[in-house]
């Protein structure tokens, strides 16, 4: 049986989940999860709240807690947010677990044993108003490659580089200029690796290559060694006596929660979590802002401490979203939480919505609010839920339920029962190179290829034929169903029953969906329908409350 790991980037345990990181990242990586498992792949998705770093301690510390209780909040609000996105992690842990601690400390020293790690003096920001060292966030200024200003002083939004010195330095709690402090790190050799990852970069088919050209440029422009230390209490501490008060870099501890996180759920299944690894596909979804860190710091680190895990297969990365066309700021409130959005639509038609409007690409995407109402109120309600409602509530009017039996196939029917048989071979190749939006797509003219058939043969006239027209009309709804599964789980799951199906959708064979399978006699189940179209004044009303 094949194996597959999926991770998607890690959410801060720093404030809510919005539409912003489901579209590139959380939604596309659970579609492919659930269509590796309906494909008979023995597939994990594995997530966990990325707990340390500045921003957080910051934000603790504004409102009086401790880190720890601050991420404790985050972690389980963040995972409720997901589940009712029908987002289906097998594990949702944290960085901060003792597992992960662990881990990262061993990684360490492995890295340290290797060569790959050396020890400098260097001068750090510090602040002599707050009194303490200023690592990362709590230094803004301008980026030293792109000039950008109001850049933290770990990454640039602007360029997504990660600046070796930051200009024109300022405190982030006072705004004054800090002051300059001797303190020892420790470095990664970063540059210790360049031949490996261009020999990775150069060999591994998957990954999208706009992003690979984008990486290899950095290369050659020139890496520079990784400062993993910070002066600091939140974060995992560094294991060695001559630390003490320093932890490591949130960077350098998050991603190996990929993997410790991995290693406990499986471990804890009675398989062995690192054979299994090894045996896997490896996915890591990430949106464009971190190229650099899954790209560079990741492989390396791997590679650093002997390629006991294996690199990434696939790294599939996706661009920003943008709303109403332009970018999404919490401060200027030009976001929507994704827990607001399903107080009112179902999961379901977000998850429609913008797995249709995501490319497998660094391209950005805009989420509009009248283009969501079109898109469901034609495509998803219109052309699929009509289908369906058609052929089900056509079975149940004149047929009292009961697929009726068939005579010889016309040319319609034989093209209808075609389009079923080669269903799933047309959509499986754009699954499994992440066309998710080109797959949907193909799903929405399938459907459209059924109301057609269904109108031209008008069964409602009891003509002859009426009876191949319903049996076919039936089993391409069971195909909808499991095509669908992926995309929308709840809804593909009513559907099901609503055919009268036993046992779930998701406990279906993916290239089952291009069989006829629902026999002439078969009883349906009962027929409702499964969506409720948008009113445009809704739409008025939600636009109203952006930057408000
Ligand atoms: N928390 C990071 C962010 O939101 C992503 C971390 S992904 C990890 O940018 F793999 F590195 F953990
Ligand atoms: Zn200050």
């Amino acid at each position: 049986m094949k194996r597959a790991i999926i991770t998607s980037a890690l959410p801060y345990a720093n404030g809510e989940i919005h539409l912003g990181h489901v579209a590139s990242t959380y939604l596309p990586a659970d579609i492919t999860t659930r269509f590796l498992k309906l494909n008979g792949t023995e597939a994990y998705y594995f997530c966990a709240s990325d707990d340390f770093g500045t921003p957080i301690l910051i934000q603790s510390e504004k409102e009086n807690k401790t880190p720890e209780e601050y991420v404790k909040i985050w972690n389980k609000r963040d995972h409720e947010d997901f589940t009712s996105f029908g987002i289906g992690f097998d594990f949702f842990y944290r960085t901060s677990s003792p597992e992960n601690v662990i881990f990262v400390q061993d990684v360490f020293k492995k890295l340290q044993a290797n060569g790959h790690i050396y020890e400098k003096e260097i001068i750090q920001f510090y602040c002599t108003i707050d009194k303490k060292f200023l690592p990362d966030r709590y230094v803004l200024g301008r980026c030293p490659y792109c000039k950008a200003e109001d850049q933290y002083s770990d990454l640039c939004e602007k360029c997504g580089r990660v600046p070796e010195e930051i200009e024109d330095p300022k405190c982030s709690i006072c705004k004054n200029p800090p002051t300059k402090e001797k303190t020892r790190h420790y470095f990664f050799k970063l540059t210790n690796f360049v031949n490996e990852l261009n020999q990775w970069l150069e060999s591994d088919s998957y990954l999208q290559r706009d992003v690979k050209k984008y990486v290899q440029n950095w290369i050659k422009e020139g890496l520079v060694d990784w400062d993993i230390t910070r002066d600091m209490n939140w974060g995992v501490p560094i294991p060695l006596d001559g630390a003490k008060g320093q932890v490591f870099y949130g960077w350098f501890d998050n991603h190996l929660a990929y993997i410790s996180t991995a290693l406990k759920f499986l471990d804890e299944k009675g398989l062995d979590g690192k054979q299994f690894w090894n045996s896997a596909d490896i996915y890591h979804f990430i949106g464009k802002d971190i190229v650099y860190h899954h790209y560079l710091f990741l492989p390396a680190m791997r590679i650093g401490i002997g390629n006991e895990f294996k690199l990434p297969d696939y790294i599939p990365t996706r661009g920003h979203l943008m709303l109403q066309s332009k970018k999404i700021s919490k401060s200027r409130n030009w976001y929507i939480g994704l827990k607001d959005f399903l107080g009112v639509y179902p999961a379901d038609y977000l998850r429609f919505y913008l797995a249709l409007i995501t490319p497998y690409s660094q391209d950005d995407l805009n989420f509009d609010w009248e283009e969501f109402a079109s898109r469901i109120n034609s495509e998803l309600i219109g052309n699929i839920g009509n289908f369906i409602n058609r052929a089900l509530g056509f079975t149940h009017k004149s047929m009292a339920g009961v697929v009726p039996s068939v005579t010889e196939f016309d040319s319609s029917d034989k093209e209808a029962q075609e389009k079923i048989n080669n269903f799933s071979g047309e959509l499986t190749p754009l699954m499994e190179n992440n066309s998710l939006d080109k797959a949907l797509k193909k799903i929405i003219e399938f459907s459209a290829h059924f109301n057609q058939y269904f109108q031209k043969k008008e069964p409602w006239k009891g003509g002859a034929g009426s009876g191949n027209c319903v049996f076919v009309s039936v089993n391409a709804v069971r195909s909808l169903a499991i095509s669908l599964y992926p995309f929308l789980p709840e809804s593909s799951q009513k559907i099901w029953e609503q055919l009268g199906m036993a046992g779930s959708v998701s406990e279906q064979i993916w290239s089952s969906m291009s069989e006829i399978k629902i026999p002439e006699g078969h009883k349906i189940g009962a027929a409702s329908p499964l969506f409720k179209k948008i009113e445009a004044s809704d739409i008025e009303a939600n636009k109203a409350k952006l930057g408000k």
